[in-house]
């Protein structure tokens, strides 16, 4: 496993901040280096345990392999082909919209599905992976491409996974201060 993710793309932060939290960008540019069986499979172990509205663990990852690669691809819109096509691996989050316990709906199926994608995130990048989201893609293909029913399923995104290119590394976006996002209200 790599521990090389004090990387040069560190952002200046609060002293104390786990490494691996400054560690995580989307990259849009990718080594041709594949991601093995199991880096993906610790990936979304990462993902698998993370916690959930009544446990309902509502996520749901698929990947490409060769034989889908350039099927997936061309659910993603031009844009996001143009850079995506270098990465390894592509793939889509999918949240089921209503628990399996009752059938009604769940109002946190996105949001727990967002917790299961940062772990993922996560744990990519301890392993020296990136992962790049994507809310640019077709989303009625990517329905139909992966079987899934839109009453029962929600397309949350696109992905893409893979070991950077250091050549083409960009700005990193910035961040509204913690005074924006976080007030303690007495
Ligand atoms: C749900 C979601 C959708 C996104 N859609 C796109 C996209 O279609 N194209 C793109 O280039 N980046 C996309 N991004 C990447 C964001 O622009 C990026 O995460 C944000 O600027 C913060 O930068 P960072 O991830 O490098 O820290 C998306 C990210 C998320 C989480």
């Amino acid at each position: 496993m790599q521990t090389d993710y004090q990387n040069t793309h560190n952002r200046v932060s609060l002293a104390g901040l786990e490494p691996l939290i400054t560690a995580r960008w989307s990259p849009r540019a990718y080594l041709d280096t594949p991601v093995t069986q199991d880096e993906l499979a610790l990936v979304f172990e990462a993902a698998r345990l993370s916690p959930s509205c009544y446990n309902e663990q509502p996520w749901r990852f698929y990947t490409s392999t060769d034989a889908s690669y350039d099927h997936f691809l061309e659910l993603l819109v031009e844009g996001n082909q143009a850079w995506a096509k270098s990465a390894p691996v592509i793939g889509f989050v999918v949240a089921s919209r209503n628990f399996e316990r009752n059938g009604k709906e769940n109002v946190h199926a996105a949001f727990d599905t967002g917790s299961a994608w940062m772990a993922m995130s996560l744990q990519a990048r301890a392993l020296g992976l990136y992962t790049h989201g994507m809310g640019g893609i077709h989303y009625d293909r990517v329905y139909t491409a992966l079987g899934l029913d839109p009453d029962a399923d929600q397309v949350i995104c696109g992905f893409t996974l893979g070991h950077v290119d250091p050549a083409g590394a960009e700005e990193l976006s910035a961040r509204k201060p913690r005074e924006a996002i976080w007030t303690a209200v007495s």
